[in-house]
């Protein structure tokens, strides 16, 4: 039976190329899955989007001497061409600045106000002495005061991973000029977390099957939770939409707030812009629809706890009840994916230390497929992780290459040269049996694997396969068999069937491969779908902008053993995975030449 599967991918910050650290975490994993649950025929909503609003792009924009909104156009494009350049399958990869997502944001603040979870609140404010000027959370430093990480963000802590008050910091210093921040009162709307401790605990506890580094990290904040403000003191983000805050410059909803409010707004423009506008119901009212989400570590915290806890208030489900929302009765995320970090000669990829691998560098000069396997089979799945360039070299040399490459180029080139079609089997020997039940069992293991977000060891035993398929070509010598056609035939015929198995299953990881390995066996047509970039118009009266979309229910790829059809003539092959020059391995490239 199929089922309704919502893939809601972290939104990349729009202040900067993305690294390869960030599409590690929130973009080839949630591709993967995707890929994989469309393969079974399940119906898959994908979305995402680039987040535009806060301090870290104002911080940006002052530097470069842009907008903010200027500032966030620019990256946004960038960031559209480098996820659809890898091949990521999102059915709306939109941005946080559309009237959409102003709309839905708002009305989901109206709910929560309404139904009595968030509050207005006098707080204490840092403002620099010398400028007079708000200074923003993430911009004062100091010691935490759970840990005594000296450190410590204004908003959160890196070490310990808390939610930080900037008042509560120990020795707090301006991270802009150094100067200690005088604290003045400011009214802001607070989200009242503990109104939910009972209904995020009990939800908590339901969800059995998560990663357990995650599920600990979720019950432990829900153990002592406070009151978060949501709003700023900020002119960049999305009005209050209440009367005496609508209109005020300085006071809107916080990044994060807007930020995962994006899952819900994306689904509703993805269903704005088709046939049915209330299509998004089906991923989000229908208790039977699942929800994944995906993301790197740092971002738990507003996925497990923060985000869960709007949904339950905009449902009417805290401590004080209330009513459901604009929205009606919204799901609650299935399963929370997090990533570890990638790093690079161990420290965490940082575009401040100067250790920066950019997606679009690397997709110029090594294509998306290479990248791909990489972070499946080597990414930092459950611990971080150091990128090297030898373990880049060694994975696509040894293992892309030599395995994978090489089994579809032997066995295509071969039966190309003796029968220029797809050759037809006689009699199966017990060695051939049983090499097409290890690539049919497999789609069972795989399958289980990638249906609980286990890439590296669906991918391992993927490979396994093409391993065993390359042994049974060694030892039963194809070449040697001039003298018996027959054999020889049936012996190619099984390598084919394999390859062609092996290629469904290295589908998800591999797709651009993949089409062209479909296309080496003589097939024709998309294989495996790849995303495209459309400039719309806003759907109120913003500018138009760029998205990433595309038509997914065309593909043929199909998780299950596809007959290989006899007869079907076949062209010479051209290699599908390109060697590395060994040497990359010491140098590293250009763009990012390994420093010693
Ligand atoms: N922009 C955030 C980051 O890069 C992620 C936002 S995810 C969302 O860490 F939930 F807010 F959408
Ligand atoms: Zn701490």
């Amino acid at each position: 039976m199929s089922s309704r599967v919502l893939t809601a991918v972290a939104w990349p910050y729009a202040n900067g190329p993305r690294h390869i650290g960030h599409v590690s975490g929130f973009g080839v994993p949630s591709d993967v899955f995707s890929r994989y649950r469309r393969m079974i025929g399940d119906q898959v909503l994908m979305v995402s989007g680039t987040d535009e609003h806060g301090t870290p792009i104002q911080v940006q924009a002052e530097a470069e001497g842009l907008t903010a909104r200027e500032l966030a156009d620019k990256y946004n494009r960038v960031i559209v061409e480098d996820l659809q350049g890898l091949g990521l399958n999102y059915d709306l990869f939109t941005r946080t600045t559309t009237s959409n997502h102003y709309e839905v944001t708002q009305q989901m603040f109206l709910a929560l106000h309404k139904n009595g979870y968030v509050v207005p609140r006098t707080q204490m404010g840092a403002i620099s002495p010398s400028t007079g000027r708000t200074l923003p959370d993430r911009y004062i430093e100091g010691t935490c005061p759970i840990c005594d990480y000296p450190q410590a963000r204004g908003d959160q802590c890196d070490n310990c991973g808390n939610q930080l008050d900037p008042a509560d910091l120990i020795n707090p210093k301006s991270r802009i000029n150094g100067e200690t921040p005088k604290f003045v009162e400011t009214e802001h709307f607070f989200l009242d977390l503990p109104a939910f401790a009972e209904s995020l605990g009990a939800w908590l506890q339901t969800r059995t099957d998560w990663r357990p580094n995650v599920l600990k990290f979720a019950a432990n904040l829900v153990e002592d939770l406070k009151p978060r403000a949501i709003t700023r003191d900020l002119d960049w983000g999305v009005p209050v939409p209440l009367d005496g805050w609508r209109d005020q410059p300085m006071k809107r909803l916080y990044v994060w707030f807007d930020a995962v409010i994006g899952y819900l707004s994306a689904s509703v423009e993805w269903a704005r812009r088709g046939p049915d506008p209330d299509a998004w119901k089906q991923w989000w009212c229908d208790p039977d629809a699942q929800s994944f989400y995906f993301m790197g570590k740092d971002n738990i915290v507003f996925h497990s706890v923060i985000w869960p806890a709007l949904l339950l208030g905009q449902n009417g489900q805290g401590d004080h009840g209330g009513e459901p929302g604009a929205f009606g009765t919204l799901n609650l995320p299935s399963e929370i994916v997090s990533s570890e970090y990638l790093t690079m000669s161990g420290s965490k990829f940082s575009t401040s230390r100067g250790t920066v691998i950019y997606v679009g560098d690397f997709l110029r000069e090594f294509g998306p497929d290479a990248l791909r396997y990489f972070i499946a089979v080597a990414g930092p799945e459950n611990q971080d992780t150091d990128f090297t360039w030898e373990e880049f070299v060694r994975r696509t040399n040894f293992e892309l290459a030599n395995e994978w490459g090489n089994l579809v180029n032997r066995a295509i080139s071969m039966a190309h040269k003796n029968v220029g079609a797809i050759p037809k089997p006689t009699a199966p020997t017990e060695a051939d049996v049983a090499l097409l039940e290890t690539s049919k069992a497999a789609f069972t293991t795989v399958g289980d694997l990638l249906a609980r977000s286990r890439f590296k060891q669906a991918v391992t035993e993927a490979m396994r396969v093409v391993t065993s398929a390359n042994r049974y070509l060694s030892e039963q010598e194809p070449w040697k068999r001039k003298d018996d056609p027959d054999r020889r035939d049936t012996i190619l015929h099984t390598a084919l069937q394999v390859v062609q198995d092996a290629n469904t299953l290295l589908t998800p990881f591999l797709p651009h491969a993949a089409q062209k390995v479909h296309e080496a066996l003589g097939g024709t047509g998309v294989w495996a779908a790849q995303p495209e970039i459309k400039e719309v118009d806003d759907l109120g009266d913003g500018p138009a902008y760029p998205v990433l979309t595309g038509d997914y229910s065309a593909e043929a790829a199909r998780w299950e053993s596809t007959p290989i059809e006899v007869g079907r003539p076949l062209r010479k092959p051209t290699p599908i995975i390109a060697k590395l020059q060994p040497e990359l391995a010491e140098t590293g490239p250009e763009w990012a030449p390994i420093q010693r």
